[in-house]
């Protein structure tokens, strides 16, 4: 039976189709609209999805009724009586009309939980502690679950503890977002960056102002359009209110992480939702539990695969990330180290997109990581901001040697943990200002980045490249080879497939 799950409506909108426990399709709308946080799914990515076969079943990752009675609550009144997206069918019928999807039966799960079965049923766990954090969905904005399978391999939830709208960690952190001038469910990981350059003194200020009771998490104000700390502006910088922000919030996420140990229920840790891409703060959460899951795409656009594992109910094959758009090829190592050898900068087009906001070397921008002004130039072809470093891309077993992995995180195959870097000096351009990396460590799984890093070791002593996402400065990650040829365009960067 085919099942196609979807997430649409909010932000990052995605597709994900499975079929008897195996994942065949995963994708973000954004790449096939090129509309950066696209929230809608548009034809082309459900004619992909469709192409393996036509679905038995669409799981929607969310109940919209329940949604539209917490936006009555926050006096969203245009969007509580919009109607049109009252079931996945009729948001399907407005969104892509041509699309005839008749005799395809629907289902909607709730959105924390669509989070959670995201998590835990790609998860190597047969049971785990699970915690969602994010910044809304229906009304839950915290929850912690026991997932286990039962005797017949059905997973099972069981909810031990929730906080709801409008108590929110993702809608503080993204009200510090606005705070510092910087967009809202967007630019949240600058934030992150901007926070090592900053001093976190007035954390205790912010806490005072704004939390009502941290163990509960309740906050004294709704940050739903903002918060209220603009007096910090006349007391700080903005890198300093970035600081005191993300100590503020690694210090609820812990918060949650001991109340989650606390039930005893397992000593296995899935964390999912839109707060666990924050990197920074996931080095801490290793400590309460001996194993941490985090699916590279814990966010909403991940939750498409989350709905489609609860109309399943068992356990899926999760082998990797790479499973959006299909470039065809070999993966070019040799091109690539050519490029490298002589740019020093090169890209790559090649095989299935990954699912989850990171490039993983599948459509990345690599370059070779040693001396000073590889930061500098790759900046420079991104137009980004230069205080922003780069993330190495390491050979797994030589990780330990130039990184110091924080306890809990042996191998961060997906690059959801900041490592301290043993050698600075030698790697400035992926060495961030308090000196921590994101590293993506890669083991011996036969991919392309793999046997890349592997000869790019033998030919040079550097058994680590600088990775970033290939992408167009304000777009969504290359996807086709249209859009790679684009890039190669603007950029004057030579992209292989
Ligand atoms: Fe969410």
């Amino acid at each position: 039976m085919n099942i196609l799950g979807i997430s649409a409506g909010f932000h990052d909108a995605g597709v994900s189709v499975i079929r008897e426990g195996e994942i065949l399709f995963a994708a973000h709308a954004e790449r096939y609209s090129k509309v950066k946080h696209d929230e809608h799914i548009n034809n082309e990515i459900m004619q992909e999805a469709l192409s393996y076969g036509k679905p038995d079943m669409i799981a929607y990752y969310e109940k919209p009724w329940l949604k539209k009675t917490r936006q009555l609550y926050a006096g969203q009144y245009d969007q509580a009586l919009d109607f049109s997206n009252i079931t996945i069918g009729k948001y399907l019928a407005k969104h892509t009309p041509t699309i005839d999807y008749s005799g395809i039966r629907t289902a909607h799960y709730g959105h924390h939980r669509s989070h959670a079965a995201a998590g835990f049923q790609t998860s190597p766990f047969q049971k785990a502690t699970v915690v969602v954090i994010d910044a809304i969905g229906e009304w839950d904005t915290i929850t912690i679950w026991g997932a286990e399978y039962d005797s017949k391999g059905c997973a099972v939830y069981k909810r031990l503890w929730r906080q709801v709208y409008p108590h929110s960690i993702g809608l503080f952190y993204s009200g510090a977002t606005k705070l510092v001038g910087l967009r809202p469910l967007d630019e949240e990981y600058i934030l992150m960056g901007m926070a090592a350059y900053g001093e976190p003194g007035l954390s205790d200020l912010m806490r005072l102002d704004l939390i009502d009771n941290e163990w509960e998490i309740r906050f004294k104000e709704n940050m739903h359009s903002g918060i209220s700390c603009k007096y910090l502006h006349n007391l700080t910088s903005d890198m300093d209110i970035a600081a005191a922000a993300q100590d503020l919030a690694e210090d609820l996420i812990l918060n949650i992480m001991l109340r989650a140990r606390k039930f005893n229920w397992s000593d296995n840790l899935v964390y999912m939702g839109g707060v666990a891409l924050n990197c920074s703060a996931n080095r801490r959460i290793g400590g309460y539990f001996d194993n941490i899951w985090i699916m590279p795409n814990p966010g909403d656009a991940g939750s498409s695969l989350g709905a489609a594992a609860l109309a399943y109910g068992r356990t899926l094959n999760w082998n990797s990330a790479y499973l959006g758009h299909n470039i065809p090829g070999a993966y070019p190592v040799n091109d690539i180290l050519d490029g490298l050898l002589t740019n020093k900068i090169v890209g790559v087009a090649n095989g299935r997109a990954e699912f989850g906001p990171r490039a993983l070397g599948n459509r990345s921008l690599l370059a070779d990581p040693r001396g000073k002004e590889i930061k500098e130039k790759v900046n420079a072809i991104k137009q980004r901001q230069q205080f922003r470093p780069f993330a190495p891309v390491i050979l797994e077993e030589l990780a330990d040697m130039y990184f110091d992995m924080p306890r809990g995180w042996d191998t961060s195959r997906y690059m959801q943990s900041v490592a301290r870097c043993r050698v600075p000096d030698l790697f400035p351009a992926i060495v961030h200002h308090d000196g921590s990396s994101r590293v993506q460590t890669v083991p011996k799984d036969g991919s392309g980045i793999r046997e890349l890093l592997e000869k790019w070791f033998v030919m040079t002593g550097c058994p680590m490249l600088l990775n970033t996402s290939l992408n167009v400065r304000g777009e969504p990650m290359v996807n086709n080879r249209a859009d790679a040829d684009r890039f190669e365009q603007l950029y004057g960067v030579k992209v292989y497939s």
